[in-house]
Order: structure tokens, then sequence, then C-alpha cells
């Protein structure tokens, strides 16, 4: 067996937060709970699951955007977590991200040029201006935009455009993963598929691996190899897209799913509605995270013992006590 690309290994982050407006006390937030996966080269790893399970932070994590509190995260066979400075600003050009908000990620003061060539400068990769130029007009023309938008500023395009602008800036290093952060969810629904499309073409264009994370299942579906459901800062389910999809094993990821709507219209899936809200990451319930709004929980056991991941079959892991 070769070596995966990215491997994460019980990957923890805890923020710590002031514990009301008078209080001296400090809480930790768990974001990120011990999650390990791996990615294979050319693979796409979709990250799923609601509002604050840890989607973001997993991905930052990776890049070292923020620091981990615990756990490693390799990559090509190098401990990126006990990298210093210097080694990962080299690793930052295998690494890449690419944000939700196309509004906020690019700076408006920069020129398009300016914001996609800004790493080009960074890393060295063009000697002259000339140079600088050819690759900038070469990057804004993979992503389906034209050489005079270079001269231009972020506030002349569109949501989708910006996009392409924010793949672009990513693409400049020649990154072999790109963590995709939620990249259609600001965009409208005509713009997302063109969006989806144009990742799935870059990647097939340059063998690229993609972590790619979003609240919709639909999407995820869609684009990933592999889907990894994320609950309070953990991993409760991971399978290949296929299995997933026809065989979901873990109740919260059913109840995710049941939200999806089914191409054919004689296939039938039950609206499976969770009780009450993601309960506080500061706190989380004990035992088996999930067992405040499982459907299917048997007590005491949910509630005191914590469900490993395992595998189920053959590459199909779920967390559950009841199921696989
Ligand atoms: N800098 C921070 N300080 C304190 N808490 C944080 C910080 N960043 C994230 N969190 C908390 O960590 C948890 C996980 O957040 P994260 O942004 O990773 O979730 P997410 O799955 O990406 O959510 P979303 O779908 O809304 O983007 C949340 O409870 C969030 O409030
Ligand atoms: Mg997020």
């Amino acid at each position: 067996m070769s070596e995966p690309l990215l491997r994460v290994n019980n990957l923890v982050k805890n923020f710590s937060i002031r514990g009301g407006w008078f209080s001296r006390m400090h809480e930790s937030v768990h974001a990120v709970n011990q999650v390990s996966f791996e990615i294979d080269k050319g693979e796409t790893l979709g990250l799923v699951g609601e509002s604050g399970c840890g989607k973001s932070t997993t991905g930052r994590c990776i890049l070292r955007l923020i620091e981990p509190t615990s756990g490693e995260v390799w990559f090509e066979g190098k401990n990126v977590t006990a990298l210093d400075r210097a080694s990962l600003r080299a690793l930052c050009r295998d690494m890449q991200i690419i944000f939700q908000d196309p509004y906020a990620s690019l700076n408006p003061r920069m020129t398009v040029g300016a914001i996609i060539g800004e790493a080009l400068v960074i890393h060295h990769l063009a000697k002259t201006r000339e140079e600088f130029e050819d690759r900038v007009v070469q990057l804004l023309e993979t992503v389906g935009l034209h050489a005079d938008h270079m001269r231009r500023y972020p506030h002349e395009f569109s949501g989708g455009q910006r996009q392409r602008i924010g793949i672009a800036r990513a693409l400049a290093v020649s990154p072999k993963l790109i963590v995709c952060d939620e990249p259609v969810s600001a965009l409208d629904v005509s713009i997302q598929a063109q969006v989806i499309n144009l990742l799935e073409d870059l990647q097939q264009q340059f063998g690229l691996t993609y972590i790619f994370i979003a609240h919709d299942l639909a999407v995820v579906a869609h684009i990933s190899t592999r889907v990894a459901v994320m609950y309070l800062g953990k991993i409760v389910e991971l399978a290949t897209a296929r299995d997933l999809y026809t065989t979901p094993l873990h109740p919260y990821t059913e109840a995710l799913l049941s939200a999806v709507p089914i191409p054919e219209p004689k296939a039938k899936r039950k609206r499976i509605v969770l009780q009450g809200d993601v309960p506080s990451p500061i706190r989380p319930p004990s035992g088996c995270q999930f067992h405040t709004r499982c459907p299917i929980r048997k007590l005491p056991l949910c509630a005191t013992e914590a469900p490993l991941l395992r595998e189920s079959s053959k590459g199909h892991w779920v967390a559950c006590h009841l199921r696989g």
C-alpha cells in the first residue's frame, strides 16, 4: 500500500474562551475532537455536518492557519504539525484553501492581477514582470476569466466570478491539495453548478486532491469520492459517497440524508426531523454525543459510553453502539 497524500491522526482543537461577562473562568470550546482520516492523491473527501460541528476548524488546522491543540497531520510523509515557520511556508505551496465568502476573502484595494499573483511574488515563481503577467493571464483563463480582468478590482465582479478569482489565487502556486471550505454556499444555485464543474475540471487537469467542506449533502455527494460526516467535532460516519447514500448507518447521517431530495419520484425517503438544536461544544453530552437527539438511542448505554469509530464493512466506518 502506498502512503496516502494526507493523514490526519487524532486531531484535537480546543478554543479557550472567557466563561461569561464577569467571569474569570476560562472555558474550552471542543471544536475538533480526535478526528482521524486519510486522503489518497486525486481523491475528494467531503466533510459534512451542521453549522459549528468543526469542519472549518479541521480544514484550518490541516494548513496550520490555526494551531491544533494536539494530534498530527502528515502530508507526503512529512509531519506538518512539527514543521517550523520556514518549512511551513514551503508547504503552503502544496496546500491551499478556498473560502466560502468570495466577497470577504479578496482584498478590495488590490487589482485581480495583484491578488492572483501575490503568491508568485512571495514564492519567487516569476522572475520578470512579463513572466508574472503571462502566468496571471494563464491562471485567469484556466478559471474561465479573461486577460483584461487583471487590472480590475474585486467589486467589479459577480459572486461566481469572485470565487473563480479565489480559485485562480489558490492555483497560482500549483498546489497538490486544496481545502474547499464551502466554496459554493454563498452563491446562487444557478452559479453553484458552474463553480463545481470548474473544480472538477481542474481536478482532472492538474491531478488535484480536495477536501470539500459543505452543509449540503447533495453537493458533497456529487463531487466526493468519500464522505466524512461530523457531529460536535467528531467523525460519526465515513464511507464512499455511494455507500453513504445507499446504506447510511449512523442515525445522524440518516437524518441529514432524509432532507436531500431524491431524483427518481418512485424512491421515497421518510423525512427525519431531529429534535432540538446541536448541543454546545463547551459542554458536549456524555457517552455518544448524539444521544440527546437520537431517534434510536438505548439508555443507559448511549448516554454513558462513547462509541468508537469502527469499520463495519470494508471502508465503511461508523461510531454507533446500535448500528453497523
Ligand atoms: N476562534 C474561535 N474561538 C472560539 N471558538 C471558535 C473559534 N473558531 C471556531 N469556534 C467554535 O468552534 C466550533 C466549530 O467551528 P467551525 O467554524 O469549525 O464549524 P463549522 O463546522 O465550520 O461551521 P459552519 O458550517 O457554520 O461553517 C464552533 O462551536 C465555533 O463557535
Ligand atoms: Mg465553517
